[in-house]
């Protein structure tokens, strides 16, 4: 069984870390041969011109109930969106709270059947890739938990989630979930980005971590972004997300790190200044702080 144990010559992998992987004919990793409307879709998500993107994580709601800063919906997202990429959010999210006048791409989350209360791998699919199209979503989303109980019915709701999404030309954003017990290292988060990857999501997101995540990076076929997860002091933050940019991801699905930073509006610049134009840490928490001040 590959890896599920280490063996001997586990640590020789070579992951060719230096050589990036050819992008044919479109500007996204692993792209090339996918669809027009794929391709159009995913353009809407990644700015060609970075190649990158800075998406709004606020489907916390969906498990958590009112996560701290992001109690109210609709005060605390409006404002945000102008300075981001991408929203990632629930169906009921989007529809209460964010003007149909939007013009940015959504990302849905179309998994639910659990909560913080119960098993979080126990899931299902609660929104349909037609009902996503009604609503004009770029992308639908669910996640993986690999290694966790219910690891399998994970991986059925993204598979129905590529298969339909597929005949409509709506790429997949596959999620890897860590449960309580498994260790978000390199060795575990490479197996579930490549895992979900073969299966055929059309991009990632995973965590960051040390060391390693370059090669989890180059492991993965598909673009990267990464979660930002526990809210960090905000200079933190910007580390984290330049570390994860500067070794290979394509953008940041951050939520907390944003929503809950002490001036959101601030953080989602700085964020952005990281992201696009792989900004020094220290500069765009200048940036954080000049924004703030004003
Ligand atoms: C979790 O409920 C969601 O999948 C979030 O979208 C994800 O965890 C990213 O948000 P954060 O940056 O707060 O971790």
């Amino acid at each position: 069984m590959p890896d599920a144990e280490k063996s001997a010559g586990a640590e020789r992998k070579d992951y060719g870390i230096g050589v990036p992987m050819e992008t044919p004919g479109f500007f996204l990793k692993g792209s090339a041969h996918l669809y027009w409307g794929v391709k159009n879709r995913l353009s809407q998500i990644f700015n060609p011109k970075s190649g990158r993107t800075v998406m709004l994580a606020f489907d916390h709601g969906y498990i958590m109930g009112p996560t701290t800063g992001l109690e109210r919906l609709d005060l605390v997202v409006p404002p945000l969106i102008p300075h981001v990429d991408c929203l990632m959010c629930t169906r009921g999210g989007l529809r209460t709270c964010i003007s149909p006048e939007v013009r940015k791409p959504v990302v849905m989350r179309c998994s639910t059947g659990a909560t913080v209360l119960r098993e979080l791998s126990n899931e299902v699919i609660g929104v349909t890739v037609e009902e996503a199209l009604a609503l004009n979503a770029a992308a639908v989303t669910a996640q993986a938990c690999i290694g966790a109980e219910f690891e399998r019915e994970t991986l059925d709701n993204l598979s129905y989630l590529i298969n339909e999404g597929n005949r409509y030309g709506l790429p997949t954003l596959g999620v890897t979930a860590v449960g309580k017990e498994m260790v978000r290292d390199a060795r575990y988060l490479g197996l579930a980005c490549r895992v979900i990857a073969e299966l055929g999501v059309h991009f990632v997101k995973t965590y960051y971590c040390e060391p390693g995540f370059e090669e989890v990076v180059a492991g993965c076929p598909v673009p990267v972004v990464i979660a930002g997860g526990k809210k960090l002091p905000e200079l933190d933050a910007l580390k984290m997300a330049y570390k994860a940019i500067d070794q290979g991801a394509m953008g940041v699905d951050m939520g907390r790190n944003i929503f809950a930073a002490d001036n959101p509006v601030a953080m989602a610049q700085a964020v952005g200044a990281v992201v696009h134009e792989l900004a020094a840490p220290e500069r765009a928490f200048e940036l954080y702080n000049d924004l703030k001040g004003k």
